[in-house]
């Protein structure tokens, strides 16, 4: 008896990130040309799979994105449990399992940072096949080496740190630079150390105003009348860090749905206080230094544009490594990136989990040694 094609669905979900492309092109050109098996991209994130919203991959569409930026998939931060279907709320899951097996679709990859590795492993635990792809410029997922998208991301960041420099040397100033990076530092570390930043402020690292102010101080005593702070929009201050790891303890020890209601509204609530925190640091930094201040916000130009060679590289081998696994019918896991190779790591083990900046790093040891501040 002949065997069955295998067809794969694949879509892309959370923030955009450089690599995207070249990881769908990985998966469909295996999974096509060496696997012969069938692959569909789904449209916008988990969405595609209630809409049925397809694009057919086949070589024609998978040829020339290698090297583009975005996702030629479309991307939403839809939630299959909890999707808005005609303004209401509703849990999707069930439809999208009976709607995959309508169509004949055997698995589905999807490709995301920590969101997507959650919403996968509901697709996974209501008995879907699913396998998932590391994708963000955070870096932030656990259990892999590394995400694709934030070596491109780095190089960007580090960049623009570059040219700051010469501005705020010229001016006499300090440029406040801000690095995203959600609530890990990662990028902002990495592009602050590769820049040459005189201070790195990181969530992982709470940090105090006032020693900031005498680190730049002490530049200035040595004759730098400028200096370059690299912020991840999730560093906080000591205080604002202890409000917000209380809030967190909140939601861990809540039972029951009110009580996590209330521990996730009062997170929310910190998180719109906390913006604007990048502004608010460079005013308390030109009242005790006397030195101007300015504000830079990278934003979404970190994620935008074509993909770095590493990360081109980084997308192949994963996506290539998926159809593998594909092939050999392994479902439930994510893609990890592990040394050169690849490694399959049970989803449950990835979701939920976030992957921070150890506090004694050697990206932050080295930072120390070359005088970085560090804010504590
Ligand atoms: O996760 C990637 C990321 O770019 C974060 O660094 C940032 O906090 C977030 O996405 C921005 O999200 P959005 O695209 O929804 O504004």
């Amino acid at each position: 008896m002949a065997t069955k094609t295998k067809c794969i669905g694949i879509l892309t979900a959370g923030g955009d990130s450089p690599g995207l492309n070249a990881a769908i092109r990985g998966v469909g050109k295996a999974a096509l040309g060496h696997y012969g098996m069938k692959i569909v991209g789904f449209r916008d994130g988990f969405r595609g799979l209630v809409e049925n919203r397809r694009l057919e991959l086949d070589r024609a569409t998978l040829s020339g994105i290698l090297t583009t930026g975005g996702t030629i998939l479309g991307t939403s931060r839809d939630k299959p449990h909890r999707m808005v279907i005609n303004g209401r709320t509703k849990d999707m899951t069930g439809a999208i399992r009976e709607n995959l097996k309508k169509w004949g679709i055997d698995c589905v990859v999807c490709l995301g940072g920590g969101g997507t590795q959650k919403n996968a492993l509901r697709l996974h635990q209501a008995g879907i096949n699913v396998i998932t792809l590391p994708k963000t410029i955070d870096n932030d997922v656990a259990l892999t080496d590394a995400t694709f998208g934030f070596a491109t991301a780095l190089d960007i960041a580090t960049e623009a740190i570059d040219r700051l420099h010469s501005t705020a040397h010229s001016h006499h100033r300090i440029i406040v630079a801000e690095v995203m990076g959600h609530r890990a530092g990662w990028l902002t570390l990495g592009a602050g150390l590769a820049g040459g930043a005189d201070v790195i402020l990181i969530p992982e690292i709470p940090y105090d105003v006032k020693k900031i102010a005498l680190a730049i101080g002490e530049r200035r005593k040595h004759g730098s009348n400028f200096s370059i702070v690299a912020v991840s929009e999730g560093a906080m201050s000591r205080h604002d860090a202890r409000i917000f790891a209380g809030a967190e303890k909140k939601l861990e020890r809540a039972k029951g749905l009110n009580e996590k209601l209330e521990a996730k509204r009062e997170i929310a609530a910190i998180e719109v206080r906390h913006q604007g925190n990048t502004m608010r640091l460079a005013r308390e930094l030109e009242e005790l230094t006397h030195l101007e201040s300015r504000v830079t916000i990278l934003g979404y130009v970190q994620r935008g544009g074509t993909p770095s060679a590493a990360d081109r590289m980084l997308a192949t081998r994963l996506g290539t490594a998926c159809a593998d696994l594909i092939a050999q019918g392994r479902y439930g896991v994510m893609v990890a990136a592990r040394g050169d190779g690849t490694e399959p790591v049970p989803i449950e083990k990835v979701a939920g989990k976030r992957k921070s900046v150890p506090p004694d790093h050697s990206w932050v040891e080295s930072a120390r040694r070359v005088g970085t501040c560090l804010g504590d």
